[in-house]
């Protein structure tokens, strides 16, 4: 599929359906703007719970609640027609139960009409996984680094590193195993990335992790280089948009103070202008 023909978003079953074929893109997208840029370069966008880092200022992803998944989710749904739109459950929307994570993925689909969600966790997430898979809810799952547990994780540390590789590889097996249609895996040593990639049959999406992956996934503003609070060394800078934007406000603000802006074909005269 070329970049500028016009596709039919794919659905859960389209994406399971691309394992070990052209990888597949995914950025994130928090605004209706962002998503119609990327609409036609992505095979599916993720409203990601880094919403609260990226837009709202948060130190983590902890403080993102329902209510902002689903104002971002409906924002960048008015901007897709041929990706597919998943959006991430916020901690402590899910992790109670099953009959906790349904009620609230519902809706998330019913509010925003995203075709999927993305839950982190891997063996202890199986059974909510299976419940959801079971009433209809696409699941996409997230494993490895999964920044809702850095309390627990100790940090926003690699996983899988030695001993640690098979507990990884458990979580892979378990949530292909439950029904997730794709799985996530951040910061995750390459060799393990493409030895689970090879072992479970649904495409993984990778962020710091293989190129060997089914998929690609980056937080856009860290790739565009309006998010310049820190970055990642998985992140890799598409365009450095932070410090242009910042010049064109700096610019700006000096032609307000000096009074050379607005200029005389941004103001208006006191007749209309004549119409032939
Ligand atoms: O929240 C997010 O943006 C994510 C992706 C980076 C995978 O989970």
């Amino acid at each position: 599929m070329s970049a500028t023909a016009k596709k039919q978003a794919p659905n859960a079953e389209d994406i399971r359906a691309r394992k070990g074929g052209t990888p597949l893109v995914s950025l994130t997208a928090y605004t209706t703007p962002m998503a119609r840029l990327m609409d036609r370069h992505c095979d599916f966008v993720l409203v990601g719970d880094s919403v609260g880092m990226v837009l709202h200022g948060l130190t983590s992803t902890l403080g993102v609640t329902m209510e902002m998944m689903i104002m971002h989710g409906q924002a960048v749904a008015r901007g897709l027609s041929q990706a597919m739109l998943v959006i991430d459950m916020p901690f402590g929307s899910y992790e109670e139960g099953p009959q906790q994570a349904f009620r609230n993925a519902a809706r998330l689909m019913a509010e925003t009409g995203c075709a999927a969600v993305k839950l982190e966790g891997g063996v202890e997430m199986a059974e909510t996984i299976r419940f959801l898979v079971k009433r209809g809810i696409p699941v996409m799952a997230h494993i490895g680094l999964t920044p809702q547990s850095i309390n627990t994780l100790g940090g926003y540390k690699v996983q899988g590193r030695e001993d640690q590789a098979e507990a990884v590889l458990a979580d892979a097996r378990a949530v292909a195993e439950a029904g997730a249609f794709s799985v996530v895996l951040e910061k995750v040593p390459q060799k393990l990335a493409d030895k689970i990639t090879a072992e479970v049959a649904i495409p993984t999406i990778g962020i710091g992790a293989s190129a060997g992956c089914d998929g690609q996934i980056l937080v856009v503003d860290d790739m565009l280089g309006f998010f310049t609070a820190f970055k990642p060394k998985f992140v890799k800078r598409y365009a450095d948009l932070g410090p242009l934007a910042e010049a064109g406000i700096a610019e700006y603000a000096a032609e307000v103070r000096a009074r050379t802006f607005p200029a005389a074909e941004h103001v208006f005269s006191d007749q209309a202008p004549s119409k032939g």
